[in-house]
């Protein structure tokens, strides 16, 4: 008669021979199973499991319409997989086509959809918050129609370039004012104050409004490198009392919501007398004879370090542009376009010296992708031309007294095509991401690519291995492990404020792009005649070098040899039409833009971008992602 087993003292039921080995072969089928299935997903950078079986050409093409979820069972009952529902839903993650899950994961699935379940839903990194940044504006003031628009004009240039720095810009009025208790005690005592001295203190009623935060004049321009510590500070948004700093006078103020109303309410409390002779809020901060000396007591805390990335355009730093101050007395209209001008070519002129090392709109594939990058490279030549109505070329901002001035003929900004992706901080990158259709048609060189063509001969997750190939000493790594560098350097820190990536089938979305930099970027073509005497020689003769292609943006010269094989003019002739095939193609998977352009494809162009799409995840990947990240941005400013 067996043993009978006992475990922790009791005893086990009797187990027959059969029993045992059913047992044993359960255990050892799970512990395979586990092994199998979890393996691949605890190993972030290592590629799922439908990317080894793709990568080792199994015979299957796997079907392109069924989700992820149901193609793998085993989601389901693994203790140790990720989610078993899709993330919630977010508030406000869809724009038109695109839709996206924000989370700090975002660098650890290489796959958006083993995460979201969702083929069409990208996992993307959670936007930084933007902190507000005010500045006041009294709208009820009677105004000529000239002087509104030029106003709003300044207003305008201080909101996209502090957008694009990563704040909220926001505008406040007397209405956010008249909100606060304390504007009963202002209308009490308004009579004996100055005009300028009540605006001002209306204008930091509506900033205790709004709960402190920073407040800024609206001459006040951040202007210099995204990651300057002072910008990264008052991004963070914390801060530990009423700040002003020493140069800036009264252009900006950081500080919580009771310290401002601290120092609102010393100044309406203070003896009416110094009052009387106040004409802004900073003089009318009541101080102690005692205390006069040591300017750090008081309601302020006053840093004295030069903030190198903000230039202040005040009436004293005005002084050091003669032409435009002069103008503003004499015609103000005139004089404040001037100096919206001015700014707006500063800004333009700080973001070209700080990308010293030029411009790369990146090529990969450059065989066949030379009417595929045009656009982009219209921008990039428009971001490394002068603005043409700048009132002063050779000044410098006042806070970067030793700018190199924007000259395309002594200092013309570099423009390369380069092959590969190459992270340096002082080089901008300005990318083209192509569907896998896109690309694949282009580099198949016909109209009709078929699925034996897709399986045999195309080659795999093109694109994305091309463009990250530098990044990995041209060892062989797994086309996920490309997808995640790609997306860190479209969306991180470090990477979004040195590039901008579009896609290579829609327009170039003008209305983000001046906010995207923060300045007006010229326009290349001027419409006029009378225009086109500035230009100076150097623009001259890039303009006769190119001929246009259809779309009005302009073909970039052709690569050099050692960043791929050149193409054939007869090669470079086919590409706007297959292009423009594969712009239609891919359209068609968006419905409603489909539908609105009328747009016809059969089923059998469906069928076969369904699975280019499915055999190559990575590109189709890398395409979804700078999708959504461009148009995440766009749903915030709107
Ligand atoms: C989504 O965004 C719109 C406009 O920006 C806003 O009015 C709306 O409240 C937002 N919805 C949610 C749920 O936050
Ligand atoms: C580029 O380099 C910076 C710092 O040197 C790093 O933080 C960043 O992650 C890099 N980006 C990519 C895509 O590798």
């Amino acid at each position: 008669m067996p043993r009978q087993l006992v475990l922790f003292g009791r005893p086990l039921p009797r187990l027959s021979s059969r029993h045992l080995s059913l047992l044993l072969v359960s255990i050892s089928l799970f512990a395979i199973f586990s092994l199998l299935f979890t393996l691949p997903s605890s190993i972030p950078s290592s590629p799922s499991l439908h990317q080894i079986a793709t990568d080792h050409k199994l015979p299957s093409l796997p079907l392109p319409s069924i989700p992820d979820s149901l193609k793998n069972p085993w989601n389901k009952v693994n203790p140790f997989k990720q989610p078993a529902h899709a993330p919630p839903r977010q508030k406000n993650d869809t724009y038109g086509q695109s839709s996206w899950y924000a989370n700090w994961k975002w660098l650890s699935y290489p796959f958006s959809s083993s995460v979201t379940l969702d083929e069409s839903r990208s996992l993307l990194p959670e936007l930084a918050q933007r902190p507000p940044v005010y500045v006041y504006y009294d709208n009820t003031i009677e105004r000529e129609k000239a002087t509104k628009e030029v106003e709003s004009d300044i207003l305008l240039s201080w909101r996209r370039a502090w957008w694009a720095m990563g704040f909220k810009p926001i505008i406040l009025s007397p209405a956010e004012a008249m909100n606060n208790p304390l504007y009963e005690e202002l209308q009490h005592m308004s009579d004996g104050l100055h005009a300028s001295l009540k605006t001002d203190i209306m204008r930091w009623l509506a900033w205790e409004n709004m709960g402190g935060g920073i407040l800024a004049h609206y001459l006040l321009f951040p202007m210099g490198a995204y990651d300057d510590p002072l910008l990264g500070y008052l991004r963070r948004g914390e801060f530990p009392g009423l700040t002003r700093w020493e140069g800036l006078g009264d252009g900006l103020f950081v500080g919580g919501k009771k310290e401002v109303e601290k120092a609102i309410k010393a100044v309406l409390g203070s003896a009416k007398e110094g009052l009387r002779e106040a004409k802004g809020f900073l003089d009318a901060v009541p101080v102690s004879k005692k205390e006069k000396e040591e300017e750090k007591e008081g309601p302020f805390i006053v840093d004295d370090t030069e903030p190198s990335a903000l230039a202040f355009y005040s009436a004293s730093a005005l002084k050091g542009y003669p032409k435009v101050a002069e103008t503003i007395g004499g015609d103000r209209v005139a004089g404040l376009k001037a100096l919206n001008d001015l700014i707006n070519a500063h800004l333009h002129q700080t973001w070209q010296n700080l990308f010293s090392e030029g411009i790369a709109v990146v090529k990969p594939l450059p065989q066949h992708t030379t009417h595929m990058i045009a656009p982009s490279y219209s921008v990039a030549l428009r971001l490394a031309s002068c603005p043409a109505n700048n009132p002063l070329p050779s000044s410098c901002p006042p806070n970067r007294p030793k700018c190199t001035p924007c000259s395309t003929a002594t200092h013309p900004l570099k423009i390369s095509t380069p092959a590969h992706y190459k992270n340096s901080s002082a080089l901008y990158t300005i990318g083209t991401v192509p569907h896998p259709y896109t690309i694949q048609s282009l580099s198949a060189m016909r109209s009709q690519i078929t699925v034996p063509w897709i399986r045999r001969e195309s080659i795999r997750d093109a694109w994305v291995g091309d463009l990250m190939v530098d990044l990995f000493k041209n060892k062989p790594v797994p086309s996920s492990a490309r997808v995640l560098r790609f997306k860190e350097a479209v969306a991180g820190e470090y990477g979004s404020a040195r590039s901008l990536w579009l896609t290579a089938e829609r327009d170039v979305p003008e209305g983000i792009l001046d906010w995207h930099f923060g300045f007006d970027l010229p326009q290349l073509l001027p419409a006029t005649a009378g225009q086109e005497e500035k230009h100076d020689d150097a623009t001259e003769k890039i303009e006769s070098e190119i001929h246009k292609p259809k779309d009005s943006s302009i073909l970039p010269p052709l690569h050099d040899e050692k960043e791929g094989p050149v193409p054939t003019e007869q090669d470079l002739k086919l590409e706007p039409n297959l292009l423009s095939l594969a712009k239609t193609i891919v359209g068609s998977a968006d419905e409603e833009e489909a539908k609105k352009k009328k747009v016809h494809v059969t089923a059998e162009e469906v069928k076969i971008r369904e699975a280019v799409e499915a055999w190559n995840l990575a590109d189709w990947e890398a395409w979804r992602f700078a999708r959504a990240f461009l148009v995440e941005g766009k749903s915030m400013m709107s």
